[in-house]
């Protein structure tokens, strides 16, 4: 047994008489109907996260059911708690804003409360680096839980899931290939179950994340969320979640025992050769900083160079999570990438990652998963940019872009908001060709926007119209992991805070190497310093109060993972 204080023992409030704040909280306990031989059990802590605006976790209360049982039969007590819930599509200015703040809910309250260990469920885009971030510096064990993918869907005869397929079909109702009748019609087709989106987007890359840090039990990362399993695998995370509660102080696993310097190498192969999100990258290097764990893009680099593309999801191919589940799941690719993985990783399961490989099936769908020396690409899905344009670098996802608009140079068509991309993009009197660089100004983590999901600048409409599919397309802001195309994205530092992307004016000459991993504004010095002196466009508002004046304040930078300064470990600042 734990050596902490068992259950609601745990964290007495204080009142200077320790044996009536036991007695007061075991009270109110029991105003929930709990025994008096039940409160003396362990307390496993589900901290869940459902919402009416977070359709990803519609099915949240069947997982914590499932959590609960296995909890109780095992012998503990469950207690679930919500903390705030971030649905994607639903926050204004964007989810990324409110990260860090449900990280802090997170932390906080699996602290304040009493909890021997906790199940932390969470699926949607930021939910589970939220948690992954609020539970990293945990004094107890946590087990992740993940909510699991949408299932696909049926379009006259073709096969839909969000949101790659959302966007193949707005590029061409843009185009004018598709009518209104028949946007809406796939509209109400694209996400039709329970779960996360049903691509290789940012909530599937950061659950494939998780289980390969080892924070969630093998084998959960792409279980369906409303397939039987998902339910089974909630109960098994309830039941671990309480035998590591039981387990003595010096043998208990604790997050920062999983995440460290090696796991999180593993999850950067991962990212790489799953074609995963950027904004993968971002999530990591909060989670990692968070324990003071570095996450270089220079490393990024030397990973991609060795590691390969093995998975056809969409957007880099054309699978969903679904069929990753059925092909053997997340253990088919980490059993290809075995020789690359420092595989004395310890997981929440007790085994090391090495263990758990050597235990497991050796089944595959080779359609969906490729051998190591059959790839879909012998290098990453991923690759950071640095130089003039990018001094503290930028990422592409060159899994997922027009390999010949890699080595190239085009003039700047440049966009110095998002209200001045919305206002002028789909202007016939646009000066735009299909050889130009379109460049958005003042979308990074300090500008009101907050860095969204805009990256995924839209094609002229003009351009679209004659067939365009693709063009360079670069911005401070991040682009949804369903997303595709040449698209240039965190550029560091950011226009709002003084970065050269600001300094880009209308005809510039931009270069683009992917070859020699640069992006290049060819504007002498000079110019550029008269450029500097300028007047600021674009003023990020000042915020006097409020959680808006706390990130403002204190977020740092994509390279910072755009977390807050004070909630990173120091020695990384
Ligand atoms: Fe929730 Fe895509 S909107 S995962």
């Amino acid at each position: 047994m734990s050596d902490d204080p068992v259950g609601l023992a745990k964290g007495l409030t204080n009142y200077g008489d320790p044996d009536f704040s036991l007695y007061l909280r075991r009270s109110f306990a029991q105003a929930m109907g709990y025994s008096r031989e039940i409160l003396e059990r362990p307390i496993i802590g589900i901290a869940s996260s459902p919402s009416g605006f977070n359709p990803c976790h519609r099915h949240m209360p069947e997982l914590v059911d499932a959590v609960k049982r296995g909890v109780l039969a095992a012998g503990g007590l469950p207690i679930d708690f919500p903390t705030i819930s971030l649905g994607e599509t639903f926050l204004n200015p964007t989810s990324m804003m409110y990260r860090n703040l449900m990280s802090m809910d997170v932390e906080e309250m699996i602290h304040a409360q009493p909890i021997n260990a906790v199940v932390a469920i969470g699926g949607c885009d930021k939910t589970i680096p939220a948690q992954l971030m609020g539970v990293a510096n945990a004094t107890m064990p946590v087990v992740q839980l993940i909510t699991g993918p949408m299932s696909t869907s049926w379009h006259d005869g073709e096969r839909l899931g969000a949101c790659t397929d959302c966007r193949r079909f707005w590029g061409k109702y843009r185009a004018g290939e598709i009518d209104d009748v028949e946007i809406n019609r796939v509209e109400g087709r694209l996400a039709t179950t329970a779960g996360t989106c049903a691509v290789m987007g940012t909530a599937s890359t950061m659950a494939c994340l998780t289980e390969t840090l080892g924070m969630a039990l093998p084998g959960t990362a792409a279980i369906p969320a409303v397939h039987a399993d998902r339910l089974r695998a909630a109960e098994a995370s309830g039941k671990r979640a309480i035998e590591l509660a039981l387990m003595p102080k010096e043998k208990r696993i604790l997050p920062r025992d999983i995440i460290t310097e090696k796991s999180v190498e593993n999850a950067l192969r991962v990212l790489l050769a799953i074609g995963g999100s950027t904004n993968a990258i971002v999530h990591l290097t909060a989670v990692a900083g968070r324990l003071g764990i570095p996450v270089s893009l220079d490393r990024l680099n030397a990973l991609s160079d060795e590691t390969p593309v093995l998975v056809e999801l969409k957007p880099t191919g054309q699978y969903y999570m679904e069929d990753l589940y059925a092909a053997g799941g997340l253990g088919a690719v980490l059993r290809e990438l075995k020789g690359l993985l420092n595989l004395d990783c310890l997981t929440v399961s007790g085994e090391t990652l090495g263990e758990r490989l050597d235990a497991e099936r050796a089944w595959v769908d080779r359609k969906v998963v490729r051998a190591f020396d059959d790839p879909i690409e012998p290098q990453g899905g991923l690759v950071a940019l640095f130089g003039s344009l990018a001094p503290k670098g930028a990422i592409l996802k060159r899994s997922a872009a027009d390999s010949n608009l890699f080595e190239k140079e085009g003039r700047a068509i440049v966009f110095s908001s998002l209200e001045d991309l919305a206002a002028r993009v789909d202007d016939p009197d646009l000066d735009v060709t299909e050889d130009d660089f379109m460049v958005l100004q003042n979308a990074g983590p300090t500008s009101p926007a907050a860095m969204p999901e805009a990256g995924y600048l839209p094609i002229p409409k003009k351009l679209a119209r004659a067939g365009l599919k693709d063009m360079v397309r670069i911005s401070d802001a991040r682009m949804s992991g369903t997303a595709f195309g040449t698209i240039v994205l965190h550029v560091s530092p950011e226009a709002a805070a003084g970065g050269p992307l600001g300094l880009v004016r209308n005809g510039d000459r931009i270069r683009l190497s992917v070859k020699d991993r640069s992006i290049d504004l060819l504007v002498d010095d000079a110019e550029l310093e008269r450029r500097r002196a300028e007047p600021a466009d674009n003023v990020t508002p000042e915020h006097r109060r409020g959680y808006k004046k706390l990130y403002y304040d204190h977020v740092l930078q994509a390279d910072g993972g755009v977390d807050f300064d004070f909630l990173r470990d120091p020695d990384l600042l």
